[in-house]
């Protein structure tokens, strides 16, 4: 299949930089994530592309990794024995899902094929406002598949990433719901208390997403705490996430890569420590 029938290009043609339709669509995700650090643009896949990509995500189901630690707090890090055991940093929730991750998806695969090319990563650049894009040079996580099955959660948490770029492939019967609370901590302040509210079931400031196999989602996860709920129905959901970076050759901290995916590269080995972020908040 061609890259140009993956993607639903009469929907969302992003291959014509100067069409009406693609400026609308660059303003519809820019206004909703400085509103809301989200933005959906449906149907993003055309039919044939999302068969395609299921087909190939069930083919590598098998070889998912499920981390051994089920428990984790939101900033996915360890817990701090200073403060009580009712900080944020020392809730621990579960953690089920596994992930399929980018060795598994190599050369020549659909999901690929899809994060290589150009005019999808010149896209994504405009709408989040940046110069350019780069592949995150991670070769176990920089595009993976989270994979949910009947049962399975992914709790609250922070990422490290400042967004994240996902493309539901198949939602969950029931449950599976992704959650999120818009901006709850900030750069400069982890707003403890707040994270705290959220953790003790205060849902006055949770949104729900109901998101469409098809669908692009742009996310800031970094400052806004988020879940996917439990998956309640019978089939697996399947999410597939693409990471990028805003400079060339960046790869994952050894440690965090093998705890979540279960395996590191000698590119990993051969990282130079090189933290990226702008902030000094918790992982
Ligand atoms: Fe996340």
């Amino acid at each position: 299949m061609n890259i140009k029938s993956i993607i639903d290009l009469k929907n969302c043609p992003i291959n014509r930089p100067q069409s009406v339709e693609y400026l609308e669509m660059v303003k519809t995700v820019k206004t909703g994530l400085a509103e809301d650090g989200c933005a959906v643009l449906s149907n993003f896949l055309s039919n044939d592309g999302l068969d395609a990509l299921v087909s190939e995500a069930e083919k590598k189901k098998s070889q998912a990794f499920y981390a051994k630690s089920k428990l984790c707090n939101v900033y996915l890090a360890q817990g701090n024995a200073a403060e009580d055991d009712q900080h944020p940093q020392n809730i621990f929730l579960e953690r089920s899902n596994g992930f399929i991750t980018a060795d598994l998806l190599a050369e020549g695969t659909y999901a690929h094929t899809l994060y290589y090319w150009e005019p999808l990563r010149s896209f994504l650049a405009a709408c989040l406002s940046k110069k350019e894009l780069h592949i995150y040079a991670d070769p176990v996580s920089n595009m993976i598949i989270n994979l949910c099955k009947p049962g399975q959660t992914f709790n609250w948490h922070f990422d490290t990433n400042e967004f994240t770029i996902t493309f539901l492939l198949n939602a969950a019967e029931s449950g599976g719901h992704f959650e999120y609370v818009p901006s709850l901590r900030a750069a400069d302040d982890e707003c403890f208390n707040e994270v705290k509210k959220v953790l003790n079931g205060d849902r006055s400031r949770v949104k729900r997403l109901d998101l469409n196999a098809g669908d692009l989602q742009f996310f800031l996860g970094r400052f806004s705490l988020h879940q996917v709920t439990p998956n309640t129905g019978a089939t697996d959901r399947l999410l597939l996430i693409q990471s990028f970076t805003e400079k060339p050759g960046i790869i994952g901290n050894p440690q965090r890569v093998k705890d979540l995916y279960g395996k590191v590269t000698d590119a990993h080995k051969d990282r130079i420590d090189e933290r990226v972020r702008t902030d000094s908040l918790l992982d």
